[in-house]
């Protein structure tokens, strides 16, 4: 039990760093095993997906050291070749081990996900790619087992752009021997990143960004050394909180460019915003505008990630209105939350229609998921009264000091451990 508890409508002041994004950090520390040396990776966010990662790292016989923010990685000697079912249940993204572990190791076994929270999440289009590639996958009672010697490199084809998919092809795709294209891919950031780090490990790749990827494998290689660009969705989960709350927040080492879409979206509302390299300033309205229809789509879209978030945000906008999400079909738990905390939002299928109305008031609330835990804490923020937002362990997943992010802001919000403090906040 993880509870989180909020005194509501306090508007935000002050500025931020933005911590390390946990979307480009994952697939970099998976192709770090690609690399039969040392990685080393800096701004890497202590969160718990990223403890995960070292865990199956580990696991697979690397060696992980990680302080404060800068970790190494050395991938020098593997033992094992299997991803243990526990990991795989507490991070459903671990399916992206399965290509550079069968690339560097000509075999990997890991185990199918299974649904969750916020959709089914199959994991065909990863196997298809890596069968498309020439290695053997099987599946039997939910064991994925890839297997191949020598394969060579040849043209793929997404039929969705997936992230996972895409970047799973990208790594195994680096253990084949000449060129591979993949044609469909997936143009978010994170992509953009993960080439940027298998092009310093001695790789070469082309056209990370669009929609079709080359890669050959690693000639000269070398021992990389990679940043790790600010996360994208913190950042718009913060700007959220202040848009909310009526403040006025700074955020340093924002990934900007990363971020077009939430801006507009921002802006959309009413919000001031002022932007330079890695810096971003917002200044909300005195009342949010409604959007009369915003869509989650692949990047450079809106993204899914910052859907649940807006749900709460747009609960305290001035009108009704309609977010529509069509990249996971399960993704609107937080809207039950919401209605808890007095917001009128209907949802029919994939669109959520949110009625202008009273304010949110403070209740008890459950987080379902990571994203859906962070927009019960932005609308505990915003609203009147004290909010408990239970299962904050998935909060934890991606978020490295939420609360004490938002308390530095003027947030009055604490955890509140294993039920031991029942008294208000403060
Ligand atoms: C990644 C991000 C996640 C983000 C998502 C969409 C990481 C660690 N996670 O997840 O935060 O919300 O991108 O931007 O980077 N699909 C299939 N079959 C597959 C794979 C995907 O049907 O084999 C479907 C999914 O169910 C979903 C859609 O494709 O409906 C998009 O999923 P995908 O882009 O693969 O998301 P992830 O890589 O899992």
């Amino acid at each position: 039990m993880n509870d989180i508890q909020i005194l509501g409508e306090i508007p935000l002041y002050g500025e931020l760093c933005t911590q390390g994004s946990k979307n480009a950090v994952l697939p970099v520390m998976a192709a770090s095993l690609l690399h039969k040396g040392i990685t080393v990776i800096e701004n890497v966010p202590r969160i718990q997906d990223v403890r995960c990662m070292v865990k199956i790292l580990e696991k697979l016989g690397a060696v992980v050291s990680w302080q404060d923010h800068h970790m190494e990685i050395d991938a020098a000697h593997l033992t094992c070749s299997e991803i243990p079912l526990d990991y795989v249940k507490q991070m459903r993204s671990s399916i992206m081990v399965l290509g550079p572990l069968v690339a560097r190791m000509g075999q990997a076994v890991t185990y199918y996900p299974g649904g969750c929270s916020i959709g089914k999440r199959p994991v065909d289009y990863h196997v298809k790619l890596l069968r498309d590639l020439g290695i053997t996958v099987e599946e039997c009672d939910g064991r994925i087992e890839a297997k191949a010697e020598k394969y060579r490199g040849t043209g793929l084809y997404l039929d969705f752009p997936s992230v996972g998919a895409t970047e799973n092809a990208i790594m195994a795709a680096v253990g084949a021997e000449g060129e591979t294209v993949i044609h469909g891919c997936a143009k978010e950031p994170e992509i953009v990143e993960l080439c940027l780090f298998l092009d310093e490990m001695g790789a070469q790749t082309k056209g990370a960004g669009t929609d079709t990827i080359h890669v050959r494998g690693m000639e000269g290689k070398r021992d990389p050394h990679y940043h790790v660009c600010g996360d994208r969705i913190v950042a718009g989960t913060y700007l959220a909180a202040a848009a909310a709350t009526g403040g006025e927040i700074c955020l340093t080492d924002a990934p900007v460019s990363y971020m077009k879409s939430t801006l507009r979206a921002l802006a959309s509302c009413g919000c001031q915003l002022r932007t330079e390299e890695k810096k971003v300033w917002l200044k909300a309205p005195d009342r949010l505008k409604p959007l009369p229809f915003l869509e989650t789509e692949v990047y450079p879209g809106f993204p899914t990630d910052m859907q649940s978030v807006f749900l709460a945000l747009l609960c305290m906008a001035k009108g009704d209105s309609v977010i529509r999400e069509n990249i996971f079909e399960g993704r609107f738990e937080t809207a039950g939350e919401l209605r808890r905390m007095g917001a009128d939002i209907e949802v029919e299928g994939r669109q959520a229609r949110i009625h202008a109305g009273g304010r949110l008031r403070g209740a008890n609330v459950t987080a379902r998921d990571l994203r859906g835990g962070a927009a019960l804490i932005v609308a505990g923020l915003a609203a009147e009264g004290e909010t408990v937002v239970c299962h904050c362990e998935h909060v934890d997943r991606g978020y490295e000091r939420i609360t004490e992010d938002l308390s530095l802001l003027g947030a009055r919000i604490r955890r509140r451990k294993n039920q031991e403090e029942e008294h208000p906040v403060l």
